[in-house]
């Protein structure tokens, strides 16, 4: 698709559909309202009568020849009531308008926001279309693609070149922030049997390439060397040979500290040994996508040229039950040297995030934040509205809730007391692996604590809010690609802590 960028009206601009912005209005009193109702014979007029289309979220009307355009149609998107409307009412109309029919079905568009938003609107509004639009058609061999949209320029008009040229700048950023998420969205969508951790590597490696980052692979025998014993009790049912991917974006000057994001890369968790039950396991093909959320960032990192020294750590294997498998019962020795007695193979996520939590302080990190599908208790929280957090800093975790807030992939902070440290002590090992049902998400993090160094940490538990049950105006049904929009947003306004 391509984008456009003009000094121009609405009216003059030479496309199939012109689509204007609107919060909610109850006359015609705006000057292009009313040359519309004008141009259309009063059919603003009307359709406000009738109640149709108040300017309310989610409202879209069609009016068709106004007199004067030079597009067939004007669509009318509704961003709803407020003082002034936020970036995700822009996000929300763009993503609903990404699969309007009389849109799609238009080969070239052209948008005004008027005297609506700021470059945080245009932003995400960009966002907004090219994530509502989200399909994944890899896997259907029918490719009728009927419903699919035909638009292919997209172009964005102001009166003037100064709003213009902040308007570029805002949708440029915006594109390539939704790329990274349709990344993160196609890679957790990936089954287990096509994403195995050699073919995530492989795959990290062509696009550390492409976009300019470095990605070093450590192997199985690396792994072993590094005694990282956690990762390899986890790897260690399946025959699919484990993966510890360290990705680089060197942004800033060679002395910044750099801030390192590590990522739960579990392609496939059927829970080991500790068998999960059948229904919704095929699911777990998604407990990846911390991972996921931590290369598409780096990708996204990169193409921005943020600059910023960031580290993305990610531990990647299969949990799945064999006769090589770790058993219950098992104590094995992590990375740090600490011991673990597993008391439930399906607590696995936390084991290879304990490695790499150590393995973080080879970068003497400012700042180390994790993001995992860690807890299906997570459920029980925040359901699929917010990802729970937990850390030791809370600048950090107040820097990260600002930019969830900013970005509407939202958090919500959950305290790590000293009763959850005890829940996770093993009578014979250092620590047990699970602290059992009371506070899962939050005694998950009280392990994890355990294996950081000196530094500020936060961690995300994504479980849930990974996957979109219902589908919503720019986030379709399944993977949601949660994290990138976020930690992307944390680290260009990066200060230090
Ligand atoms: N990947 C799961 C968590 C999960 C479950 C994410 C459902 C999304 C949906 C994780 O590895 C897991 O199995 N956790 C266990 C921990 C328990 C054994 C302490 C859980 O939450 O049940
Ligand atoms: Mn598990
Ligand atoms: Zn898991």
């Amino acid at each position: 698709m391509k984008l456009t960028f003009a000094k121009n009206t609405l009216a003059a601009a030479e496309v199939d559909a012109a689509v204007y912005f609107i919060d909610s209005f109850e006359r015609v009193a705006d000057k292009e309202l009313k040359a519309l109702d004008t141009a259309t014979n009063g059919a603003v007029t009307k359709i406000l009568e009738t109640g149709e289309f108040g300017g309310k979220a989610g409202q879209l009307a069609v009016l068709y020849r106004p007199e004067g355009y030079r597009a067939g149609r004007v669509i009318l998107a509704g961003l709803g009531q407020g003082k002034k409307p936020e970036a995700d009412a822009f996000r929300r109309a763009m993503g609903d308008l990404s699969r309007f029919k009389a849109l799609t079905c238009c080969r070239s568009a052209a948008v005004s926001f008027g005297s609506l938003g700021d470059p945080a609107c245009y932003q995400a509004a960009m966002e907004g279309y090219l994530l509502g639009g989200f399909k994944l058609l890899e896997y259907k061999t029918d490719k009728d693609q009927t419903d699919s949209s035909s638009i292919d320029e997209f172009m964005f008009v102001a009166d003037n070149k100064s709003s213009l040229t902040r308007i570029e700048k805002a949708v440029r950023r915006g594109e390539i922030i939704a790329e990274g998420q349709l990344l993160a969205r196609r890679l957790t969508f990936t089954p287990a049997n096509d994403l195995t951790p050699v073919r995530y590597a492989d795959m990290a490696q062509e696009l550390a390439r492409k976009h300019k980052f470095s990605c070093r692979v450590l192997d199985e025998d690396a792994i072993r060397k590094e005694k990282m014993g956690a990762l390899l009790a986890v790897t260690k049912g399946s025959e699919e040979p484990p993966r510890f991917l360290v990705l680089r974006h060197n942004g800033g000057p060679k002395n910044q500290q750099p801030i390192v994001l590590v990522g739960k890369g579990i392609t496939f968790d059927s829970g080991g040994i500790s068998l999960k039950a059948a229904l919704n396991m095929h699911e777990m093909k998604q407990d990846m996508a911390g991972s996921a959320a931590v290369l598409a960032t780096l990708v996204t990192v990169a193409r921005l040229g943020v600059p910023r020294n960031v580290v993305g750590l990610i531990p990647t294997c299969e949990n799945l039950p064999s006769g090589h498998a770790t058993r219950p019962g098992d104590i094995i020795r992590s990375r740090k040297g600490k011991t673990v007695e597993i008391i439930n193979t399906d607590a696995e996520g936390r084991l290879i995030l304990a490695d790499a939590l150590d393995y973080a302080n080879k970068f003497d990190p400012q700042a180390v934040i994790d993001i995992a599908t860690l807890t299906g208790a997570a459920l029980y929280i925040l359901g699929y509205a917010a990802a729970p957090i937990v850390g030791n800093n809370s600048i950090l975790a107040d820097r990260v809730r600002d930019a969830a807030d900013r970005t509407a992939e939202r958090v919500w902070e959950l305290p790590l007391w000293d009763d959850f440290r005890e829940q996770m002590k093993s009578p014979i090992a250092d620590l047990v692996n699970s602290g059992g049902k009371p506070a899962a998400t939050i005694t998950a993090a009280a392990f994890l604590e355990n294996f950081i160094g000196d530094w500020p940490w936060l961690h995300i538990d994504m479980a849930y809010v990974d996957l979109e049950p219902k589908g919503t105006s720019y986030v379709p049904k399944g993977a949601t690609g949660y994290g990138v929009r976020l930690l992307t947003e944390l680290l260009v306004n990066w200060k230090k802590l």
